[in-house]
Parts: C-alpha cells; structure tokens; sequence
C-alpha cells in the first residue's frame, strides 16, 4: 500500500464519509438492515453505528483497504452483534449464491473498477426476497453539472483513490434483470458535480 493510501487517503475518506450528508443518508437506510449482512466497500465502518442490533444476525464486511479496515475493526468492537471483516473486492465476492438477506452499498459505486460486474454479483450473493439499501453519489441531473463532471473526473480520480463522478447505482441495478427498486430519492447538495446522490432500497427477485 502506498503512503498517501495508507496514511492520506484513508483518514481522508473517514473524515468525508463522517459528514452531515452522508450520516443522515446513513440513520434513514441503516436500521432496515437485517438478518445476515453484506456491508461492500465498508471502508472505516461507518454505517455500523446505524445498525439496529435487535434485526442484526451478523454483519459481512469487505473492502480493499487494509487501513480502513483496521479503523473498522474499532467500530466493530463496539456494536454488539457478530462483525466479520474480510479483505477483497466486489467484483469477486467471495460468497456462494444467496447467502445474505441485506446488502448494504454506500459511496463505494463509484471507486469499483468494473460496475456491471459488481451489480452482477451483487444480484448473485443477495437471497430472493433480500434487500440492497443504497447511498452512492453519481452523475448529475443537468448537463452543465455533467460536463463538470467529465472535466474534473480525470484529476479527481487521482487524488480520490480512484472515485469516479457519473455513476448511476440505480441503471446498473435494474440493469441486472434481478432487482427492482422499492423507493429510492435523489438528493442535489453543494457541489451538485460531487453531491448528486441517489439513496434507496431494492429488492431481489
Ligand atoms: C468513499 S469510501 C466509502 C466507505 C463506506 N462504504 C462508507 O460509506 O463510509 C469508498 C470505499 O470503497 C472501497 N473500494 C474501492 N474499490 C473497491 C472494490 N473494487 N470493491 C470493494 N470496495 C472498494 C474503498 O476502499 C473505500 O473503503
């Protein structure tokens, strides 16, 4: 792992994901969760906090990131129920078919290397029935914020660990034939290029 990953990047990424915005997308979508739990990207554990631990049997969490897992590893001990925390990546998840009632993805779409792969896997790991509660910023609605988006997305990969900007969570799900969206809601905040965010619950059929 590089310096800037291990050292920069990572506190970074806490820091951000700690914010206002996203705690609010994580206290409205968090307390669904239930039974067995895939939590991908769970970078340093902040959704963990969210979870109500009366519907939690055990919760899967997985990510690249030896050093945010580490930070994960801290919230974990103080949640009180069954925390598993695996190194890995979603485009190869290392599950058998059906073996989690609730996926959980936040702000992690848009650092995957290949997202119909990860959808696809996504639909392959969720039991029919199951549910994926999603939080992901992506592309924009109007198309100067899309050209925007286009223009920083090249510098802005760099220095974000490879977070890109126009993404769109909600086509690659419907895209995999297997989920339907239950509710989903799009938020624009301040900047709109970085803060479009789409947040819901899909179900497996
Ligand atoms: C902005 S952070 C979000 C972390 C966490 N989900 C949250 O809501 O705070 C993006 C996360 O995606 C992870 N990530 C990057 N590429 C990934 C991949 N291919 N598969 C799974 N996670 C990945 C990063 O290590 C990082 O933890």
């Amino acid at each position: 792992m590089s310096f800037w990953s291990e050292h920069v990047l990572s506190r970074a990424i806490d820091a951000v994901c700690s914010g206002r915005g996203p705690s609010k997308h994580r206290s409205e979508l968090i307390p669904l969760a239930e039974g067995r739990v895939l939590d991908v990207g769970v970078g340093s554990g902040l959704n963990l906090p969210h979870a109500d631990r009366a519907r939690v049997e055990r919760w899967v969490g997985l990510d690249p990131s030896p050093a945010l897992l580490a930070k994960a590893r801290v919230r974990a001990a103080e949640v009180g129920f069954d925390v598993e925390l695996l190194e890995g990546v979603a485009e190869r998840l290392p599950f058998p078919d059906e073996s989690f009632d609730t996926l959980v993805i936040t702000y992690t779409f848009c650092s995957v290397d290949d997202p119909a792969v990860v959808a696809q896997e996504l639909a392959r790991v969720v039991r029919r029935g199951g549910k994926l509660l999603f939080a992901e910023h992506g592309v924009a609605q109007t198309e100067s914020s899309r050209t925007l988006q286009r223009s920083l997305e090249p510098t802005w990969k760099k220095v974000a660990g490879g977070c890109t900007l126009q993404r769109d969570i909600v086509r690659s799900l419907t895209d995999t034939g297997r989920f339907v969206i239950e509710r989903t809601k799009l938020r624009e905040d301040f900047p709109k290029w970085m803060s479009t965010v789409r947040s819901g619950v899909a179900v497996a059929e």
